[in-house]
């Protein structure tokens, strides 16, 4: 058969296997599997005074009463713009709330984290749990948990908002119920669930919910961490895990947060892996190497390191340390057995 003729009888091949939902591996244009993973995030850096100047427009024009919540949502440009989210996998946002306002109480099964960046004294309620925020405040509502957010505070409030959101979209999992009364009831604080929590553990009683990190907590742990200078990592300086403590497990079932130092001067080594990890700022300034670009941060950008991109860390002050905390998808990856590292 010349080739003509070949071209000819695949493409009516192509042609009658359509009319019956089915396709030929040819049709791919794979030949060959990519020799590692592969993606279109890119890597990508937001600036905060960009995501601040929306977030204060935003709040001119967008109000509660219409909106089911005012959050601005960091998009990549290697992603569809459209529905694009930071990564496929993790969302990242920005929520305003003012003085007075309350988003409404609802419930979803994408898991999402509070970080909370800016403002004090207003707070959201997880499952009843009050939890007051303050900045460096970490969160949780795990999946199908009921939260809605109060600012009877004097000032706007400012977080950022993690969900594995692309993810449970992507296995078409995604849905949403609102409660019935506008704001649920407090049925107790995350302080005192936080106090019986710590009773529990010693005493072998049953464990309440926990959802809220405290700041003073993370920065005391992490400032001892620094100082013990034994628990260095080559890649990531003094990294500190935000632990499950009802199950010793990730943060999230999805989801692993921590929160990492890196000292005045320091560059960390370069690795990559198969998770994709969103970074924010929380303090300090600094510059990360992704595969070819530099990106030079300073409080309150974020920037994504896409998966199997070679990374590198360094605190561009010679006084003061840097603190980053991040968002990593590693444990749904790690569950499904497609995690690996390596230097390089
Ligand atoms: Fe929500
Ligand atoms: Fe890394």
């Amino acid at each position: 058969m010349n080739r003509m003729a070949r071209t000819n009888r695949i493409a009516l091949l192509d042609r009658d296997m359509a009319a019956k939902n089915l396709s030929g591996y040819w049709r791919l244009g794979m030949e060959g599997l990519p020799p590692h993973p592969m993606t279109s995030v890119e890597p990508c850096l937001w600036k905060w005074t960009d995501v601040l100047e929306s977030l204060v427009r935003a709040g001119d024009v967008i109000n509660l009463e219409d909106s089911e919540r005012r959050v601005v949502r960091l998009v990549n440009p290697g992603l569809n713009r459209q529905h694009a989210f930071a990564t496929h996998t993790v969302q990242i946002s920005f929520q305003y709330v003012k003085p007075g306002e309350n988003a409404r109480a609802h419930r979803h099964t994408p898991s999402a984290l509070r970080f909370v960046v800016q403002g004090n004294g207003a707070y959201t309620t997880v499952n009843g749990q009050q939890c007051v925020m303050e900045p460096g405040d970490l969160i949780l509502t795990p999946k199908l948990s009921w939260h809605d957010h109060s600012n009877e505070s004097l000032e706007p409030m400012i977080w950022l908002d993690g969900l594995d959101f692309p993810l449970v979209q992507g296995l078409h999992q995604v849905m949403q119920e609102r409660y019935s009364e506008r704001r649920q009831p407090i049925e107790k604080s995350s302080v005192e669930v936080m106090n019986q929590l710590g009773g529990s553990i010693r005493h072998g009683l049953p464990l309440a919910d926990f959802f809220h990190y405290k700041w003073r907590d993370t920065e005391r742990t992490l400032r001892a961490l620094v100082q013990s200078c034994a628990g260095k990592d080559p890649f990531d300086g003094y990294l500190l895990e935000y632990r499950n403590p009802l199950s010793g497990g990730p943060t999230m079932t999805t989801l692993q947060c921590a929160v990492q130092a890196l000292p005045p001067n320091d560059e960390s080594e370069s690795h990559r892996h198969t998770s994709t990890v969103i970074y924010h700022v929380f303090r300090g300034q600094g510059a990360t190497q992704i595969g070819e670009r530099r990106f030079d941060w300073e409080q309150g950008d974020s920037f994504v390191v896409p998966l199997w991109h070679a990374h590198r860390h360094r605190n561009r002050s010679s006084s003061d340390d840097a603190i980053l905390f991040s968002m990593s998808d590693a444990p749904a990856l790690k569950a499904l057995d497609l995690y690996r590292e390596e230097a390089g």
